[in-house]
């Protein structure tokens, strides 16, 4: 921004403010520092991005176009850190995004403002120290250097924080106006800008701020239901008429719409009622998804699958095509990828670095025989295919060329079980690939925890800036990837700079929020007391193998040493389940993570996050109180298959439940609608009165003839008019950025 900077940053904050009201994230999370808001959207129109890519990207984020303006921000968010003692100076305590070193630091930033006012000082150490509270990321939006502070005088009804009522920003400036001090916040030139100015004039509010009302418009904000604000405490949610949690949902109904097993299944970025699915020897293929309520199957041509990888894949019980994912533009460019096993012995291919190496005190020459015949002889792979040959449009594609266009990862495996393998495409357009601990018992040489190791993480890779075969080897990558800018490995230097998040068993199917980007939820299959499910944050260590779940663990070997449980601030999972309370052969259990229901065909399921366990005796749904806490409650639910499922249904010998095989996997299509993968084939979830489960919240959407669950199309169009408006909003903001640039 040049001269005349600083009516733009106005207008600009102005603009952001209206934007904000609008956001919802609120789990806790932390300010990350590398990056903000400002800079992203200056950058996005200095690379000469075409604003249809810039509105494709906004429709990539369906729910709520609002939050892609937020994504990049809200993403990199930390979770808070867990003190031993309160901070001498912010005195923040339990759960804080402050460690005592940048306590310290906000003392002496707070002392250098010289505040002689008694009243004023002690309002302003809470405002400087609220960049330690839990919620932090969202008190400072578009780092702000000052959080939002609660103006509302009336409004005391959220259901989401106690501040609600309190106009704090009225209070502060009543008490501070005529108050001097030094390196001020409040600044107009600020507006959105990050870190406190360089100017060592004393400023009175008065002589920023024309009114209290210009103030408050500036930097004050209200508690909603799905934001917080900063009232001069730590924030506090209002848990008074919540703390209960809403019923479980009565059941979960389903019918079965296809006979195929599949492990993983992505909806068609076009938008359409396309979705492609794709089995464990290695094909893929694109169905058409029947509407809800027509009670036909899903359309799959099994012989002419859209791209066959079975001479490449490695199939057997572990191994075989883990994971595909589509490139967000993929109806522009064509771009799929796959992730799967293969024998290094079977195919030329088949030959990457072994994960076992002396960097991870790891010999492969003294691994178990699980390995193979030779050492690393299994690999994981992640291989970019094109559909571009095959058609005019990759949209209208109707297959993919099955020779690789690049490869993107390869790696030895160490043993032959917990490997992941699930690949994702995040709202953020890198590419998150799941990686399990590499398989033994107990994860023997500690990959989980080591740092320079990729076993038992989660990777986040940029897919669209592809290195020279130079830089990878000078970087020692593991393919042709690079790393984005904003990976942990910035905040921790021992960090391999692929790592997203550490401590993973073997993460078994991960989801994003189609609502909120900033619940990433994996679950992690546990050994053989719990299986979890874990909110995933930049830089996180979800604990294993020093814990598994909340209980610490102890491995029956230990070749490759351990990790003190003093020297880790492990993240604990936000649900999860006993082996023991499944009541069945111990050891048996192993979850299967799914998504946060975000359709309207069950509005009872609404905003739970379901999964279920491997051998289909049980699904779960965890449902958040209060709403956008984080903190989530799981109740197991029944579920039934509709008497009149297109395909019927079979039921457990001497019971009603549907036999459904093993749960492989969850998807989700474009309409938001969600699938069990089972090995018995394709289930959908459906309105809970075709299974006879009462649902009072679906009898109101009827009577008052909206969304009828048989066309979900009318809950669309509500959401897209919602929606516009908020892209009027941001189209609005964005031009006049660009005529500020
Ligand atoms: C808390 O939320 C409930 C509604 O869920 C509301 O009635 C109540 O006034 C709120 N309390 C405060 C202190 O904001
Ligand atoms: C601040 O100054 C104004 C104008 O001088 C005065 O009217 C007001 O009472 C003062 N407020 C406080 C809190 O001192
Ligand atoms: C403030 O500005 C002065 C001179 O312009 C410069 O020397 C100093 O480093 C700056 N301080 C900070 C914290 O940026
Ligand atoms: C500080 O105040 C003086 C006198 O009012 C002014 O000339 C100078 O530009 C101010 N400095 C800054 C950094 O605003
Ligand atoms: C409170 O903040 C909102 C959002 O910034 C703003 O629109 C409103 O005018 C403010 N209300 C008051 C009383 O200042
Ligand atoms: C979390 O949810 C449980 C069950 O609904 C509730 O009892 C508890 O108060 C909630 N905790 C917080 C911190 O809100
Ligand atoms: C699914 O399998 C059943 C039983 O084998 C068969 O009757 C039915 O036609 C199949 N349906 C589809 C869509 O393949
Ligand atoms: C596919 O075609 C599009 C448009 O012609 C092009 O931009 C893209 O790079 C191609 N993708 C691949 C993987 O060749
Ligand atoms: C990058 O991709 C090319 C083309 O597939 C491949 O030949 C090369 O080996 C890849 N580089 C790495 C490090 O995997
Ligand atoms: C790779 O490393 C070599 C030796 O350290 C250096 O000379 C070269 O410039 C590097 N190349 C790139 C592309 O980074
Ligand atoms: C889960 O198992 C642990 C020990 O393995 C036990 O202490 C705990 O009570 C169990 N919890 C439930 C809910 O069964
Ligand atoms: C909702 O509607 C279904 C069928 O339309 C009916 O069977 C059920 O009793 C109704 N439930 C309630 C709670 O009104």
């Amino acid at each position: 921004m040049g001269g005349g900077g600083g009516a733009c940053a106005i207008v600009f904050l102005l603009f952001n403010l209206l934007l904000l009201s609008r956001n919802s994230f609120s789990h806790p999370l932390c300010i990350d520092s590398s990056k903000f808001l400002h800079s992203f959207v200056v950058s996005m129109f200095r690379s000469s991005i075409p604003v249809w890519h810039f509105l494709s990207v906004f429709y990539l984020c369906r729910t709520d176009l609002l939050l892609c303006f937020f994504l990049d921000y809200v993403l990199l968010a930390a979770a808070p850190l867990t003190l031993n003692a309160s901070l001498s100076f912010c005195g923040y305590d339990g759960s804080s995004c402050c460690n005592s070193a940048q306590d310290s630091q906000l003392a002496k930033q707070f002392q250098a403002m010289k505040i002689s006012n008694p009243g004023c000082s002690s309002l302003l150490k809470s405002v400087v120290c609220s960049r330690c509270d839990p919620f932090a990321a969202e008190l400072y939006p578009a780092k702000r250097p000052v959080p939002v502070l609660c103006n509302s005088t009336v409004a005391a009804t959220s259901s989401q924080s106690n501040q609600a009522d309190t106009n704090f920003c009225s209070q502060l400036w009543d008490t501070c106006q005529n108050v001097s001090m030094l390196n001020s916040p409040f600044a107009p030139s600020l507006g959105g800008q990050a870190g406190l100015p360089n100017n060592s004039n004393s400023t009175k509010l008065t002589d920023l701020w024309q009114s209290k009302s210009d103030f408050c418009t500036a930097f004050g904000g209200e508690s909603a239901d799905d934001s917080v604000c900063f009232g001069g405490e730590p924030v506090q949610l209002n848990t008074t008429g919540t703390s209960t949690p809403p019923a479980p949902p009565n059941g979960l109904c389903l019918e079965k719409i296809g006979n195929g097993s599949y492990l993983n299944m992505a909806a068609h970025p076009d938008g359409s009622n396309r979705a492609f699915f794709a089995n464990q020897p290695g094909q893929i293929w694109m169905a058409t998804i029947p509407d809800q309520g027509s009670k036909t199957t899903m359309g799959v041509d099994e012989a002419s699958p859209f791209l066959d990888l079975t001479d490449v894949v490695n199939f057997d019980t572990e191994f075989g095509m883990m994971g595909i994912a589509f490139h967000p533009n993929f109806a522009q460019n064509g771009r799929l990828f796959a992730s799967f096993n293969c024998d290094k012995v079977k195919w030329a291919g088949c030959n990457g670095r072994c994960s076992c190496n002396s960097e991870v005190n790891c010999d492969p020459s003294k691994l178990a025989p699980d390995n193979g015949a030779q050492p690393c002889q299994y690999q994981t792979v992640v291989a970019e295919y094109s559909a571009n040959a095959t058609s005019t449009t990759p949209s209208s594609a109707t297959s993919a060329k099955p020779a690789e266009v690049r490869r993107i990862f390869t790696m030895g495996l160490p043993f032959r079980s917990h490997h992941g393998g699930q690949i994702l495409f995040g709202p953020d357009g890198y590419l998150y690939f799941m990686m399990g601990d590499g398989g033994g018992t107990g994860d023997p040489y500690n990959f989980a925890q080591d740092k320079k190791s990729l076993l038992g993480k989660i990777m986040r890779l940029d897919v669209d800036n592809i290195p020279t075969a130079q830089e990878i080897a000078n970087n020692s990558f593991w393919g042709n990837y690079s790393i984005p800018s904003d990976n942990p490995y910035k905040l921790d230097a021992d960090l391999q700079p692929e790592i997203w998040a550490l401590g993973l068993r073997n993460p078994w199917r991960c989801s994003f929020d189609s609502a909120r980007p900033s619940y990433f939820l994996c679950a992690d299959v546990g050994q053989d007391q719990y299986e979890e499910v874990d909110l995933i944050t930049k830089g996180g260590n979800y604990g294993w193998r020093v814990f598994e779940g909340n209980y610490a663990y102890k491995p029956p070997a230990t070749p490759g040493g351990n990790t003190l449980p003093s020297s880790i601030n492990p993240i604990a999972p936000i649900m999860g389940y006993n082996h023991s309370t499944l009541s069945k052969n111990e050891g048996s259990a192993s979850i299967t993570g799914g998504y946060i229901y975000r359709s309207q065909t069950d509005p009872c399921m609404s905003g739970r996050y379901l999964y279920a366990d491997l051998y289909a005796s049980n699904v779960w749904a965890g449902t958040e109180t209060p709403e956008d806490s984080g903190n989530f409650t799981a109740n197991s639910i029944p579920f039934s298959c509709t008497k009149d499922s297109p395909i019927p249904c079979t039921t457990v010998s001497g019971s009603d439940a549907p036999s459904l095989g093993y749960i492989f996997s969850f998807g989700q299509d474009n309409n938001n609608d969600v699938f069990l993968l089972a090995s018995s084939g394709v289930y959908r979830v459906v309105p809970p009165s075709r299974c006879n489960y009462a649902c009072s919240k679906e009898n109101a959407t009827a009577a008052a003839g909206g969304p009828a669950p048989s066309a979900p199309g009318a809950s669309s169009a509500s959401q897209l008019q919602r929606s516009s408006r908020v892209v009027v909003l941001l189209l609005a903001s964005l031009l006049f950025m660009f005529s500020c640039i």
